[in-house]
């Protein structure tokens, strides 16, 4: 079940903004009643009609996108800067899929399938997202442990991850070090790391569950194949 100007929204029909003003309007019918309250929550097998005209559902749109620093992960920037959406071609209305900091980089999935995104951000799911990070100094065994039960952020405690140190530079005192963690809290990887007192340098997403960023360069982006969008719905 999604928020009817959220499904307005997704369908291509307009801004989720607009959409809020076309049910406060009564603009808005669900199986053909008119509806004109915003938290109304609606499903697939629902008909909504706008203006007495049925909504139409838009085709489905699934991008892997390999993310460069320098870019935010939602569709419009307060501060207007860069977003990824300037990266990609299309005139559907997709979405990332979770997020990743303007300095991030690595793959991040964008669609305007509802359900999918779902499964993807339930952390119910378990999905594996694989992180390398740069940090300062070297971890310690104990630090690593900790990392590996689970730390506490913001008055919360993050479910265990698995840690790896890639490569130990000494001389510069700081590490490539792989996290693998399935949730998505906001800066997680970066705060789970300052936790244990070491700073990300540079972080970047290798992986989420099998997908990985093979054969694209920094702002280059593929289109999911349908043996890959199947997997992805099988997870569930
Ligand atoms: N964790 C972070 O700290 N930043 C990201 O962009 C992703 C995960």
């Amino acid at each position: 079940m999604e928020r009817l100007q959220k499904v307005i929204a997704h369908s291509g029909y307009c801004s989720r903004r607009k959409a809020e003003e076309l049910i406060l309007n009564g603009k808005v019918k669900v199986n053909n009643k008119i509806v004109t309250e915003l938290g109304v929550k609606v499903s697939s097998t629902d008909s909504i009609s706008i203006d007495s005209k049925v909504l139409s559902k838009e085709e489905k749109e699934y991008i892997l996108l390999n993310k460069p620093r320098g870019y935010v992960t939602t569709t419009h920037d307060e501060k207007n800067r860069k977003t990824v959406l300037d990266l990609i071609e299309t005139n559907k209305r997709i979405y990332p899929v979770g997020r990743l900091d303007y300095d991030t980089t690595g793959l991040l999935l964008l669609t305007n399938d509802g359900q999918l995104t779902n499964i993807l951000t339930h952390p119910k799911n378990k999905i594996d997202k694989v992180y390398i990070a740069k940090i300062e100094g070297v971890l310690s065994k104990e630090e690593i442990q900790s990392l590996e039960k689970g730390v506490v952020i913001d008055n919360y405690k993050t479910a265990p991850s698995k840690i790896k140190v890639k490569k130990v530079d000494k001389k510069n005192n700081n590490s490539l070090v792989q996290i693998v963690i399935h949730e998505g809290k906001n800066h997680q990887v970066k705060k789970m790391f300052e936790k244990v007192n070491h700073q990300v340098i540079k972080l970047k997403r290798e992986k989420i569950a099998f997908l990985d960023l093979t054969g694209l360069k920094p702002g280059e982006y593929r289109y999911l194949n349908i043996k890959e969008i199947k997997k992805l719905y099988s997870i569930k």
